[in-house]
């Protein structure tokens, strides 16, 4: 593990995804294709390598909030010249400084799949290059891997591809294991004499075998390699790896209803005995732990435990809820809830609630005066009417009994009854002489 460098090319523009966003910022499960590659890098390589170029800022800061503590030790930075030195060979150019292991693997930012086992596989070969490549029924784009008597002869991009050359099913993946030394050799004599007018990493496997190194191929899996150039390539990606997030869950023992339907993000977990219904929606580092959640509810990064959420039910980030009964059509935002029932249509935001408290249907946390947030407390074992208005901030004393329909300003001591509504009149006679006799 500690010979190997991984150079992560992240400088081209990504014209096919149509996007004003870096196309390696897109996402997949809720991470950046980007932040995918540098992490399975990883777990190969404390001598990570990201190439920028385009939109290098907006990126650079990306990296600095997802990786703060590992960037410029275990994760270095280089800036591709794109204007001279165009191309993934241009790319490679200016990293070569930053590796400082005797086995480089370079792979792509757009393949967000690939996995450590499989790209450790490439630097595993005994020869000086390996090429990781794959057949495709439909190889149109990728460069294709020429191989004559058994032996890789060099790789042609499409556009500079031959008819013969283009019938090639074995596509380029874009990952590669070489020997570094070798690599700084061939570098500089790689030019820009194709259809492209670039500078080809590609251009390195002919060099390499002219110079008498040893170069070979490895057969991968062309689904985990898959280059994401577009949003439809983005979509089945990110399918691809929600089946796998959604396995791995299964294994560690949740119950799945419909799983092709569920939504769960790479950095959500599970803990316990789970049980996930049909059209659930769970995103960011949210943690579940012995809970159910029923159809439709959306989870955002939201600690839940022992409790059930649900159906249809919206806990925006910062909820944590412990032993609690969550019904349908109820909001949560920055909310802690511990044993409390919440059955229906509530809004509950930058609230605690504590233990043996009812929460009546209807019942809303005004949290938002129009310019700040602000703060709703409600103690031990509170009933709270249907349709109550909390104006926040408040603070509501344990054993508080709150009328239905009340709107709350003030404060309430312990074992009070709470109760703003207007007092009840019935006038007799009134219906009859609104509407006549009925
Ligand atoms: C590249 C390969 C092709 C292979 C395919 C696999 C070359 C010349 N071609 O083609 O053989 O089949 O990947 O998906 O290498 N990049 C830079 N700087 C640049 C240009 C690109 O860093 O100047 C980065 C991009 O950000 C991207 C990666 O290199 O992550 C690949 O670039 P892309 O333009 O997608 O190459 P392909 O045309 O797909
Ligand atoms: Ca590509």
């Amino acid at each position: 593990m500690n010979d190997i460098c991984v150079m992560i090319l992240a400088a081209g523009e990504g014209t096919r995804m149509k996007s004003t966003k870096p196309k390696v910022l897109h996402e997949i499960c809720g991470k950046s294709m980007l932040y995918h590659s540098i992490n399975t890098a990883l777990e190969i390589s404390q001598n990570v390598v990201v190439i920028l170029g385009f939109e290098s800022e907006r990126i650079l800061e990306h990296l600095n909030l997802e990786f703060p503590s590992q960037m410029g030790k275990e994760i270095k930075t280089a800036l591709q010249d794109r204007k001279n030195l165009p191309g993934t060979a241009g790319a490679v150019m200016a990293g070569m400084s930053e590796v400082s292991k005797d086995t480089l693997i370079i792979t792509c930012a757009d393949m967000p799949l690939i996995t450590a086992s499989e790209l450790k596989s490439l630097a595993n070969e005994p020869c000086d290059v390996c090429v990781g490549a794959f057949e495709l029924e439909n190889p149109f784009g990728y460069g294709r891997v020429v191989i004559k008597n058994n032996k890789v002869e060099k790789i042609v991009e499409e556009k500079d591809a031959s008819e013969n050359e283009k019938a090639i099913k074995l596509c380029n993946s874009g990952a590669y294991a070489f020997k570094t030394t070798l690599l700084k050799e061939l570098l500089p004599q790689i030019n820009n004499q194709n259809a492209s007018k670039e500078y080809y990493l590609t251009d390195a496997i002919a060099l390499a075998i002219k110079s008498g190194a040893k170069v070979s191929s490895q057969s991968l899996n062309s689904t985990n390699f898959m280059g994401v150039n577009d949003k439809i390539a983005l979509a089945t990606a990110q399918d691809k790896m929600l089946a796998l997030i959604r396995q791995k869950w299964m294994r560690a023992g949740v119950i799945m209803h419909l799983p092709n339907t569920i939504y769960i993000d790479a950095q959500a977990s599970f803990e316990g005995e789970c049980e996930i219904e049909s059209a659930v929606v769970i995103k960011g580092a949210s943690i579940i732990k012995n809970s159910v959640i029923k159809s439709g509810s959306v989870i955002e990064s939201s600690l839940i435990e022992n409790s059930d959420v649900g159906p249809n039910a919206h806990l925006r980030p910062k909820s944590n809820i412990k032993d609690t009964h969550i019904g349908n059509f109820v909001e949560l935002k920055n909310a802690t809830l511990n044993g409390v029932k919440a059955g229906h249509l509530s809004y509950l935001g930058d609230c605690e609630i504590d233990s043996g408290t009812n929460i009546g249907c209807g019942t809303i946390t005004c949290n938002y005066d129009g310019v700040k947030k602000h703060r709703t407390i409600i103690g031990k074992n509170v009933f709270v009417g249907s349709d109550t208005a909390f104006v926040a901030p408040i603070n509501i004393a344990d054993n508080t009994l709150i009328a239905a329909g009340s709107v709350v300003t003030k404060d309430s001591s312990e074992g009070e009854l709470v109760i703003t509504r207007a007092k009840q009149q019935n006038i007799a006679g009134y219906f009859e002489k609104k509407f006549g006799k009925k």
